[in-house]
């Protein structure tokens, strides 16, 4: 495990902004982190980065605890901060050797042209920063936690403020990222969570509601499955519940159907099986899938 975060909690005044907040994350994994305005996903970040000192509890990078080994954590993690503080009078090349020198990176102007270039920056690259546009400067952001080729990547809302065409190219950067390193990052986007995340942790009001494999939080949430069929022939109901592992059996007309089952079980391969022997001819078959939306809403509204 690259980040151990065990029994987490930040205090402000009376506030429990993080409270008893336990994850993992591993590499060669995205991690989603979700959860309504307030939850406490910066301040976690905060604490895992070294920005900011926990309360009580603890959290290893690779290795390090953030409190003894500050240093060492830092050198293994690349951060995008939510609000990407850049310093507005370098230009974009400028800032990106600033950082790379900081890090001790050699290589500097190679290093610094291939984050360019990851990051779609060619275009804007002579600019100076101030100048750039809200989804550029995500770009400087991401390209200067990228820099020094850190094994984790801690991504405050990545892809804030960016136009859809960025948004998929920087969403890919993401996924590609998330092959070799340990990505976590947080997002108001359900569609991305969707897209990009093996792992998703959810928090409200400090504390985990969710911590799950995404097609794992989904069965969870539903409590059941539901595979839709369509025949070019009359079914009989009663046949129909006889396929192994079927609960229940919907009839939604016109020779469609609804075939009930446990949250973890799959009834299409049964179905197969059942057409062969039945002589049926199968127009169309899927298997429902909840949204992360519903699931989001489910475990974080009114709590
Ligand atoms: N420096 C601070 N002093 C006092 N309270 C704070 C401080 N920083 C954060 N908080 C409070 O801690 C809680 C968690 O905030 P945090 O920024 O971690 O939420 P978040 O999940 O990142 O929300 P968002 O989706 O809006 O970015 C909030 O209620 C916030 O007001
Ligand atoms: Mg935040």
């Amino acid at each position: 495990m690259s980040v151990v975060v065990k029994n987490l909690t930040k205090i402000y005044g009376e506030q429990h902004a993080v409270d008893d907040v336990s994850f993992e994350a591993k590499p060669g994994q995205v991690l989603g982190f979700l959860g309504p305005n307030g939850a406490g996903k910066t301040t976690t970040m905060k604490i895992v980065t070294c920005f900011i000192p926990q309360t009580a509890g603890e959290v290893t990078v690779c290795g390090n605890d953030v409190l003894k080994n500050p240093m060492e954590v830092r050198r293994s993690i690349g951060y995008l901060p939510e609000h990407n503080p850049l310093y507005k009078d370098l230009y974009v090349k400028e800032y990106l050797s600033f950082v790379a020198r900081l890090h001790g990176v050699s290589n500097i102007k190679q290093r610094v042209d291939e984050m360019v270039q990851m990051t779609g920056l060619e275009r804007e690259q002579k600019k100076v920063i101030g100048a750039l546009s809200k989804g550029y400067r995500q770009r400087v952001g991401l390209a200067q936690a990228m820099l020094h080729d850190p094994e984790v990547l801690i991504l405050d809302e990545p892809t804030s403020g960016l136009d859809p065409n960025q948004l998929a190219e920087i969403r890919n950067l993401i996924k590609q990222l998330g092959q070799k390193k340990t990505v976590i990052f947080s997002t108001h986007i359900m569609q991305e969570v969707q897209a990009l995340c093996d792992r998703v942790v959810i928090i409200n009001r400090g504390k985990i509601v969710a911590d799950d494999p995404i097609e794992a939080l989904q069965s969870r949430v539903k409590g059941e499955s539901v595979v839709t069929v369509e025949f070019a022939e009359k079914a009989d109901k009663k046949l129909l519940a006889s396929i192994p592992k079927v609960q229940k059996v919907n009839d939604l007309g016109k020779n469609r159907w609804q075939l009930i089952a446990a949250a973890d079980v799959d009834v299409r391969p049964e179905v197969h099986k059942f057409l062969v022997q039945h002589h049926l001819t199968l127009l169309e078959m899927h298997k429902e899938v909840i949204s992360v939306e519903d699931i989001f809403q489910k475990l974080t509204n009114g709590l």
